[in-house]
């Protein structure tokens, strides 16, 4: 179903059109393309370890699920994304494929939008980032994956000067995350990218090497970019710190590492 491209309204667009699986389940662009050509006002997040996170999209939604999630993708109108209607589903439903694999998964049940979204959000929630150097070096205790300067960036990040980690955190680098052990509740923050005063989440940087270009506005084209925004910006929970050449250098040693 990630892949559908019936899904859309001229059977063009699938989920994959934007969160194409060989880039890291972005698209490249600073802001997405619905299938009509329509811009969207945000960049196309990754999908690694999506299921985890307490809440959904750049900003505070109230999404907290990822079946509410899909909605969105399949219905929006401003912009259009997919253009799904009841005639996308009747042409789902008339598929003899289909018609077998959602009687395995739900049985006696009709193919409908909700089954639809079950279905997707059980494959989204299996998507899973490739094994990094900072993986290797952290659970195979393989103290040569990452090199002496990423070492010393993860110093860098970890330290009060430069406080990346308050809000970058736990396993996906990211704001609060859900398991059975946690329900945390969502937290937004100001980072002031593009003179903007509205909070974001903080989103994950695993795999951040292969998503450029960056933030919710997808303004920022490099690593680099990213942290000379930090550098030149004075808002409320983010350090003010100024880095030496060879420092920067550590630091996006240690971010391409993930
Ligand atoms: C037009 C491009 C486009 C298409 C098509 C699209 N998405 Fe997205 N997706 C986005 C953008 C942009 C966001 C960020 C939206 C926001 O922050 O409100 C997003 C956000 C998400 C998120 C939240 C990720 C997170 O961690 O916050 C999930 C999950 C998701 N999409 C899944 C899907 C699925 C499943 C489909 C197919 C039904 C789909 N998307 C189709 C562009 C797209
Ligand atoms: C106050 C919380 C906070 C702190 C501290 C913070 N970040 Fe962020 N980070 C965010 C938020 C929120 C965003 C998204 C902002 C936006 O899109 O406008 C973000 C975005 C990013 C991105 C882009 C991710 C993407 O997929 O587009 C990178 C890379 C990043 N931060 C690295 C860092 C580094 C390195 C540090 C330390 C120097 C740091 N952050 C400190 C909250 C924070």
């Amino acid at each position: 179903m990630f892949n559908e491209t019936r899904l859309s309204v001229d059977n063009t667009y699938s989920c994959a059109s934007c969160h194409q699986p060989n880039r890291h389940f972005t698209d490249g662009l600073s802001k997405a393309i619905g299938v009509t050509g329509e811009q969207h006002s945000l960049n196309t997040p990754t999908l690694y370890n999506t299921g985890f996170n307490a809440s959904l999209g750049w900003q505070d939604t109230g999404i907290t699920e990822l079946e509410q999630q899909h909605l969105v993708p399949l219905l929006n109108t401003h912009p259009i994304e997919m253009g799904y209607s009841n005639q996308q589903r009747n042409v789902i439903a008339a598929d003899k494929q289909y018609q077998q694999a959602f009687e395995v998964a739900f049985p006696d049940q009709q193919i409908s939008l909700e089954n639809i979204v079950r279905a997707l959000a059980s494959y989204v929630r299996t998507i899973r980032p490739p094994t990094s150097a900072f993986d290797n070096y952290l659970f195979q205790d393989d103290s040569t994956a990452l090199s002496k300067q990423a070492k010393a960036g993860l110093e860098l990040f970890f330290s009060e000067r430069l406080s990346c980690s308050h809000c970058h955190a736990s396993l996906n680098f990211s704001g609060p995350i859900k398991h059975s052990l946690s329900q945390a509740p969502p937290v937004f923050h100001v980072t002031g990218v593009g003179g903007s005063i509205k909070p974001f989440r903080a989103p994950t940087l695993r795999a951040i090497r292969h998503t450029a270009p960056y933030m919710h506005n997808g303004s920022l084209a490099t690593l680099t970019a990213v942290i000379d925004h930090y550098e030149n910006t004075s808002v409320e929970r983010v350090a003010v710190f100024k880095l030496s050449q060879q420092e920067r250098s550590q630091l996006v040693a240690f971010l391409q590492s993930l």
